[in-house]
């Protein structure tokens, strides 16, 4: 699965024999989201604010939204909770787990949770579960994608850069069986055959 071309935003990548990449946001469009969704969770004022966020795949849009939400006056910490559901395969094992744990205490503090994606709920839900039951002060969750999926667990973001449908994304820090974070736009990945 690897590239055969360089692309631009708007083509259709090669990737294998029967696999290409179709651009769903473009890098231009993400960073522009990521201007606005900073400058909204700027004006709640959070004090003393923490963004967690979750590993690995959101590290990509935390690098970026850190920076945003500096340009619009923020100065977050920042940790990182590593969290796996979902192993080689596009579907959830149903079960999540602490992979690496934060370093930092959350209790009294406003935190904002960074994720990629929402799909079933499971992993945001279990994050958010998590953080409030070590007595953080406020819980915030800010993901990248918002799939318009049937839920397994009961969890809206608070913030949320894009919708999009059922379908598997890569790029932008997601990948699937570790290949295509280093892309810097979202894309899906469809089969040809
Ligand atoms: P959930 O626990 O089912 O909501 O899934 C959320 C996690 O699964 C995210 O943190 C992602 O890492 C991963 N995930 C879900 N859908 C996708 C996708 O389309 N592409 C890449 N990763 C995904
Ligand atoms: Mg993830």
């Amino acid at each position: 699965m690897t590239l055969q071309s360089q692309q631009t935003d708007d083509q259709m990548a090669d990737t294998s024999n029967s696999e290409a990449l179709r651009v769903l946001f473009s890098q231009a469009e993400i960073a522009q989201r990521l201007d606005k969704l900073a400058r909204e969770i700027a004006a709640l004022e959070p004090d003393q604010l923490l963004v967690v966020a979750i590993l690995k795949g959101s590290f990509v849009f935390a690098a970026d939204l850190i920076r945003a939400l500096h340009h619009s006056g923020l100065d977050p910490q920042v940790d990182f909770l590593t969290l796996s559901s979902y192993r080689q395969s596009k579907v959830s094992s149903g079960t999540v787990e602490i992979l690496r744990d934060l370093d930092l205490a959350v209790d009294g503090r406003t935190v904002l949770i960074v994720d990629d994606v929402l799909d079933s709920g499971r992993t945001l839900g279990f994050a958010k579960d998590l953080l409030s039951a070590r007595g953080a002060a406020r819980v915030m969750t800010c993901v990248l994608i918002d799939k318009k999926a049937p839920r397994a667990v009961d969890v809206t973001a608070d913030f949320r850069a894009f919708d999009c449908g059922a379908e598997f994304v890569v790029g932008y820090g997601m990948d699937v069986a570790h290949c295509y974070r280093e892309l810097p736009f979202v894309a899906v990945l469809e089969d040809e055959t």
